[in-house]
């Protein structure tokens, strides 16, 4: 018996109107709001799937005791824990985001939890970071650059600043046509909705370098859906809470339906995006 999405026809090509229900507005105000009764549990799968990654970078960086960091978007929190245990009762970590509910754990280990919006310029931390961290939210910010140059002003001299974000890959360009019209749609719906760039990670080298840091490389992690449980729970979650709207600008439910048929079949191997991570340190005489 062949494949279903063989058998789907596809009417809706080149006709997905995501203005259909456009709508400006902000990460997790709506798409991704914490108030979502899966969004804990979407965060936790995400920062499963990346931590060790992160955790490798930084230490390969050289991440050590008694540095001050700064992590934005902590979501989970996960990374922010790790980073007071790393630094120790030295250390002096801090997590902002706009949304703290899910950091409720990090006052036992010592984090520091703001609940501030980055984009806000009234938003000062109080002192410098040796580090600061941002991972999958400046991709979500459409004033990324001007974020950007406020992270870096956070640091002390010789400061490192360490940014994660995704680089679609495979999705839209999967020989599977539902996995790929729904990825595809997607991507739309939450560039034309919150604003997010799914390839703006590729412009962080020169940005970086414009910005005046040192020392700036790069490095990418594809985790593979199928392979990689949390990832792919990750990515269930994630197509879950947009689906009306996906609907609502012109995806057919079966197709919608198919590709998560897909994802369910333990044989898929699919792409949903590769973490790209720069880094960089200002210089240490400023
Ligand atoms: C995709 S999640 C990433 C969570 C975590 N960094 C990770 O990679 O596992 C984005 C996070 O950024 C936060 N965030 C989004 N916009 C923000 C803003 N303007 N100011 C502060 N936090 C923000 C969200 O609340 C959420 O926790």
């Amino acid at each position: 018996m062949g494949s279903l999405h063989t058998q789907t026809t596809f009417p809706f090509e080149g006709k997905f109107d995501i203005t259909a229900t456009r709508e400006i507005e902000h990460y997790g105000e709506n798409l991704f709001s914490a108030s979502h009764s899966d969004e804990g549990e979407r965060l936790e799968c995400l920062a499963g799937a990346l931590d060790p990654v992160s955790r490798r970078n930084l230490l390969a960086l050289g991440l050590e005791a008694q540095w001050t960091c700064l992590d934005v978007g902590p979501g989970a929190g996960t990374l922010s824990g790790w980073l007071a245990s790393v630094a120790g009762s030295a250390g002096q970590i801090a997590a902002v985001d706009r949304d703290t509910r899910f950091l409720g754990h990090l006052a036992a280990k010592g984090v520091n939890v703001i609940e501030a919006d980055i984009t806000d310029p009234a938003f000062h931390p109080a002192g410098r970071f040796d580090l600061v961290h941002a991972r999958l939210v400046l991709m979500h910010l459409r004033d990324r650059e001007e974020v950007l140059r406020r992270l870096v002003s956070w640091l002390k001299p010789g400061g490192l600043l360490v940014v994660s974000d995704a680089l679609a890959v495979g999705g839209e360009t999967s020989p599977h046509e539902a996995y790929r019209h729904t990825m595809t749609a997607y991507w739309r719906l939450l560039a034309e909705t919150i604003g997010s760039d799914r390839h703006c990670v590729a412009q962080y080298p020169r940005m970086f370098t414009e910005l005046g840091l040192r020392d700036i490389g790069m490095d990418t992690h594809l985790p593979v859906v199928g392979l990689d449980t949390r990832f792919g729970r990750f990515l269930a979650l994630s197509l879950d809470q947009t689906r009306e709207r996906l609907m609502a600008a012109g995806l057919p439910a079966a197709v919608y339906d198919e590709a998560i048929q897909h994802l369910d079949n333990p044989m898929t191997r699919e792409m949903f995006f590769a973490m790209a991570t720069c880094w960089g340190r200002t210089p240490t005489v400023p």
